[in-house]
């Protein structure tokens, strides 16, 4: 462990083993009383520090919230969440994202919180964000044409499902064009917000929400008919940073395959867990309603869909299965 580590780092780096007082204050460059106190905050934070005398100290356990070094702790990405803000209660992580960006924050920079006064769904709708659940928000620069980003928000469901999957082991389907469905009732949804000129997506805010650790119970009458958690489809409780790591990861690699025009793997993983191809389905969108059979993903990630007068392109919408599901 190099001199200028900050203590956190320093215990992590000693595994199981005691780190002493004084070799905090060595390694960090701070005195024992700072080491101290800086172990005291931690501690608030929801570390678990042992301490012995003689020995000094021990991280027996870290927290699993968002903060910018547990998100960074293990993460496979180089780009996205290198940059982290936590943020305990705060209205939409979208807002705070949105302002950061038109500061001029790096691409890739996070905005989690622990819950969302006023979190935002799609459609003008309220998104319920509780502590205990996944709410963050990522800074994109895309530079894509704006009619290029349905198949964003397809990647990130893609992404999305790959994470559900490795870190939790739950198998989710994916509802056109980017919630996510477990059993049919909704685990996760995506808003991406973007803002541009002459076509094109300068910036993209992508908010994603995922209900980890809420009960069924905790759920309001009407969303229990429609929601879920992974609590509650596991039957215990649920850790976020695997998933929010996770999702990072496979994200950064599916959108850097976007940028080269390569789209076949996110269209390819759309279609094979897709709770909405192949049903009968009636679209909103823009005003208008569609009814047909959905028959593909166009490359743009537009869905298609086939009735008795063609075919119709829908470039996002709101999808309701005629079958009577989800
Ligand atoms: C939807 O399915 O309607 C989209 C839900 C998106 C919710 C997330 S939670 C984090 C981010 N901040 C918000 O206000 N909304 C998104």
């Amino acid at each position: 462990m190099k001199v200028g580590a900050d203590v956190l780092a320093a215990l992590r780096a000693a595994g199981d083993g005691f780190v002493s007082g004084e070799r905090l204050a060595e390694l960090s460059g701070l005195t024992r009383a700072a080491v101290w106190k800086k172990i005291e905050e931690l501690r608030s934070r929801g570390y678990l520090i042992d301490a012995r005398t003689h020995l000094g100290y021990r991280l027996r356990g870290a927290p699993d919230t968002p903060y910018p070094e547990e998100v960074r702790e293990g993460l496979s990405a180089s780009v996205f969440g290198r940059e982290v803000f936590y943020l305990p209660s705060v209205t939409s992580t979208n807002e705070v994202a949105k302002k950061l960006a038109a500061e001029g924050c790096p691409e890739g920079t996070l905005v989690a919180a622990e819950e969302q006064t006023a979190g935002r769904g799609r459609l003008g709708r309220r998104w319920v964000s509780p502590p205990g659940g996944l709410w963050f928000s990522l800074v994109l620069r895309p530079g894509l044409a704006l009619t290029d980003l349905g198949l964003l928000t397809v990647a990130a469901a893609v992404a999305l499902r790959r994470a559900v999957q490795a870190a939790a082991g739950v198998q989710a389907e994916i509802k056109w064009p980017n919630d996510l469905l477990v059993n049919g009732r909704k685990i996760a949804g995506i808003l991406a917000e973007a803002s541009g000129e002459l076509g094109c997506a300068v910036q993209v805010i992508l908010g994603v929400g995922v209900n980890i650790n809420q009960r069924t119970e905790d759920f309001s009458e009407e969303l229990r008919e429609r929601a879920t958690s992974l609590r509650a489809v596991l039957g215990r409780p649920a850790p976020r940073l695997p998933v929010l790591r996770a999702f990072l990861s496979s994200f950064e690699e599916l959108y850097a395959g976007i940028g080269r025009n390569r789209c076949e793997t996110v269209l390819a993983e759309a279609a094979a867990h897709s709770a909405t191809l192949g049903r009968r389905v009636r679209v909103t969108a823009g005003g208008r309603v569609f009814e047909g059979l959905a028959l593909r993903l166009d490359p743009d990630g537009a869905l298609v869909l086939g009735n008795d007068e063609g075919e119709a392109r829908i470039l996002t919408g709101e999808v309701e299965r005629l079958d009577g599901q989800a």
